[in-house]
């Protein structure tokens, strides 16, 4: 049952991503080690997974690792992927119980071995959900895949399986790491932060921000239905003017 009534579930967003960041400040402000915050973030993502796939929204993205996150302390990489790994693990039977179906995107193949293995066997569990898709976005960057696709695109203008000319929206969008899912129409950046980092840069181009100061650890429930409920106050034009809209 969503208890916000506020929400208008005619209107929702079918992808929404989060920038989940604040863990280390979080912690920072209870005395506590950065990974303590990381810890009490996995609730958050817990409680938004479930509370997007109560709403029936089928995407949601989290960017739980970027590229540049690599350049952090060893300790806190380490301690990063093994959460990633003990989550992966413990969460899979409520992933499945609640029709959630698991997709990575990033440069997966640098994880290491157990955190890659238990991701394509978590993801092989849940390849049937017909609910939300959850998508983790892992050792991620928004540039390293446009590098990626526009290096896929070159090649096949070499092999002459496509014309130049032929090269669209489209055509870039297939060569993705988030081929086949929709632009999310509302993006989330936690902790007061107003930055994009490298997150899905192609496909934010009409997405809707929604910045908080909340830290992510305290991103709940409550926090997401708040998030949601903004978004529906939002006039989306896509460049059109509102009379446009109207009519
Ligand atoms: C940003 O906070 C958070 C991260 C880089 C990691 C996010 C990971 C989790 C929430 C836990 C595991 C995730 C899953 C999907 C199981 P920060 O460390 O940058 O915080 P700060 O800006 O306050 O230092």
């Amino acid at each position: 049952m969503i208890e916000d009534k506020r929400i208008d579930l005619a209107k929702l967003p079918k992808h929404v991503a989060i920038i989940m960041d604040g863990n280390g400040r979080w912690a920072k402000n209870k005395g506590e080690h950065r990974i303590y915050g990381h810890q009490h973030g996995v609730t958050s993502v817990r409680e938004c997974t479930e509370a997007a796939a109560e709403l029936g929204i089928k995407f949601l993205t989290l960017y739980a690792f970027s590229t540049e996150n690599w350049s952090r302390p060893k300790e806190e990489v380490d301690a990063l992927m093994e959460l990633l790994v003990q989550t992966i693990l413990a969460e899979t039977p409520t992933l499945n119980k609640n029709k959630v179906r698991l997709l990575a995107i990033g440069n997966l193949k640098s994880l290491p071995g157990k955190c890659y293995e238990q991701l394509q066997e978590a993801m092989a569990e849940t390849a049937n959900n017909s609910g939300l898709t959850l998508v983790l976005a892992l050792s991620y960057s928004a540039k390293w895949e446009i590098v990626e696709a526009a290096k896929n695109i070159a090649q096949a203008v070499k092999d002459g399986k496509i014309d130049i000319e032929k090269i669209s929206d489209q055509v870039i969008d297939e060569n993705l790491t988030t081929k086949g899912i929709p632009d999310p129409e509302l993006l989330i950046r936690t902790s007061g932060e107003h930055r994009i980092s490298n997150f899905l840069l192609w496909q934010i181009a009409y997405s809707e921000f929604y910045f908080t100061e909340t830290l992510w650890p305290d991103f709940k429930r409550a926090a997401f239905f708040e998030a949601i409920v903004d978004y529906q106050t939002r006039e989306r034009r896509f460049g059109k003017t509102s009379e446009q809209l109207i009519s």
